[in-house]
């Protein structure tokens, strides 16, 4: 369904206007030219008054110096006939079965943006952003993504510094080679050279006995000459010794003495070795740390990752109203160019679009001072305008042949520099002459833009 344009529009003693009449191009751009102050944005500002409503009322309404008051008529393409006149510009809609309606009918279907555009060109990144967001329905659903990404990229960026700090701290602390895994214990040790005491004291028992045996028998060899009468009992007594004397022999392998001097330095070593096993063991335990939270920080990236993925994916379905729109870190980007980068064109383009989709039943907008733009630019502009199907009634500061119309004194000329609007005035006003010094103009291609 196209939506609703002008087709026809006639003005008197509104603002700066005398008389204007025109009916604007259904599809395409339609140029309002003329020199400064003849009253080009008084034409625009009566047909957002006359559509608009209230919000849209000029503080002074009726042209300084009329004799009679204004009147506004706005024919639409729905065959919806819209008037104001009178002291009061009281409004009249009558639609094609000849019932009357108000202003509520209107508002259905002329959009607010489309009065006023500039009201949307001027407002910020973030506001164009958001109106588009609106209209295509996924807003709230792409504010929880951005929420989301903050919240995740914050949590990154605090667990990034952590781990690159304690990276730095494992790598820094000191790291032993030739030290046991776990720390040694003095205590199995103590045990092990006390048995080999205990076996050592054995020992040296049986050395004393073996001395002290040998001493008697020889006592008793001295005595035997002196106790020749008790020989025989002593002989019997030395044998009896003398077995004795032999089981306590004991090879010189079991009497050599073993050594504890290995042991004994390494318990003194113990607590040294002990404090290198500590230190490896804290740098393991710090290295494990730093690494639980570089990975931590490689699962925050895949995170981030996949949310941005999930955002593009709700972009890329989203039934947007221009071909290359989208938004781009929540601002408004067409080509991927952020709205300060767009061409005058390109920006048009954006605005009108995004204002068609805000109210599909609105076919026009209004555009003031289109003068920046150059003719081929212009040219670009109107065709796709007309490529959408979409009506747009611009003004520019000039008297070039891009202009439909011009406004010379209040009047709408045509390229012959004739006034399109001279009929339906009071005499009182058809008594007014518009200045002659109009542009010439002698070529007119209608439809060329
Ligand atoms: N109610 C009015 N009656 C007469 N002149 C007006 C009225 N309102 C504004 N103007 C005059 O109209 C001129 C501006 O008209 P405008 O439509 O903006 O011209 P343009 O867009 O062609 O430059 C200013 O000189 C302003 O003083
Ligand atoms: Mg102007």
């Amino acid at each position: 369904m196209a939506g609703v344009k002008i087709s026809s529009l006639e003005l008197e003693n509104v603002k700066r206007v005398k008389a204007v009449s025109l009916q604007p191009t259904a599809n395409g751009l339609t140029i309002i030219g003329g020199k400064n102050n003849q009253g080009k944005t008084s034409v625009l500002d009566s047909i957002a008054f006359t559509l608009g409503g209230a919000a849209y009322k000029p503080t002074n309404t009726k042209r300084e110096g009329s004799m009679v008051d204004p009147h506004m008529k706005i024919v639409l393409s729905n065959g919806i006939v819209v008037e104001r006149k009178g002291k009061n510009s009281a409004l009249t809609v009558t639609d094609p079965s000849g019932q009357k309606a108000g202003q509520a009918l209107l508002d259905s279907f002329i959009s607010t943006f489309a009065l006023d555009l500039p009201r949307f060109i001027n407002s910020n990144d973030k506001e164009k952003a958001k109106a588009l967001l609106q209209i295509i329905g996924i807003g709230d659903k792409l504010a929880e993504f951005d929420r989301e990404e903050d919240r995740l990229t914050s949590e990154r960026l605090a667990i990034g510094r952590i781990a690159k700090e304690k990276t730095g701290h494992a790598e820094q602390m000191v790291q032993w080679d030739g030290v046991p895994e776990e720390p040694i214990s003095a205590a199995d040790m103590i045990a092990q050279q006390q048995e080999i005491l205990a076996r050592n004291g054995q020992r040296v028992q049986w050395k004393r006995e073996y001395d002290r045996l040998l001493d008697e028998s020889d006592r008793l060899d001295k005595n035997i000459e002196d106790l020749k009468n008790r020989l025989q009992q002593l002989e019997e007594q030395k044998m009896d010794v003398l077995d004795k004397l032999q089981e306590a022999d004991k090879s010189p392998v079991e009497l050599e003495m073993e050594s504890t001097a290995e042991l004994e330095e390494s318990i003194a070593n113990v607590e040294k070795i002990n404090a290198k096993v500590r230190d490896n063991l804290e740098k393991e335990k710090a290295r494990m740390e730093a690494e639980s939270y570089n990975q931590k920080y490689r699962e925050l990236n895949v995170q981030i990752d996949n949310l941005r993925a999930d955002r593009m994916a709700l972009l890329d379905g989203a039934d947007m109203p221009l071909a290359g729109l989208g938004i781009d870190r929540g601002v408004l980007v067409y080509k991927g160019q952020p709205w300060d980068n767009m061409s005058s064109s390109d920006q048009l383009k954006v605005a009108t679009a995004v204002v068609r989709k805000l109210n599909p039943n609105c076919g026009f907008v209004l555009l003031d001072k289109l003068e920046q733009m150059d003719l081929d630019t212009l040219s670009d502009f109107g065709q796709w305008l007309e490529k959408e199907g979409l009506q747009a009634i611009a003004t520019r500061v000039s008297t070039g042949e891009e202009c439909t119309i011009y406004i010379e004194d209040g009047y709408s000329v045509d390229h012959d520099g004739k006034k399109t609007a001279d009929q339906g005035f009071k005499p009182a006003e058809k008594m007014q002459k518009a200045e002659p010094e109009i542009a010439k103009v002698t070529k007119w291609e209608a439809g060329k833009f």
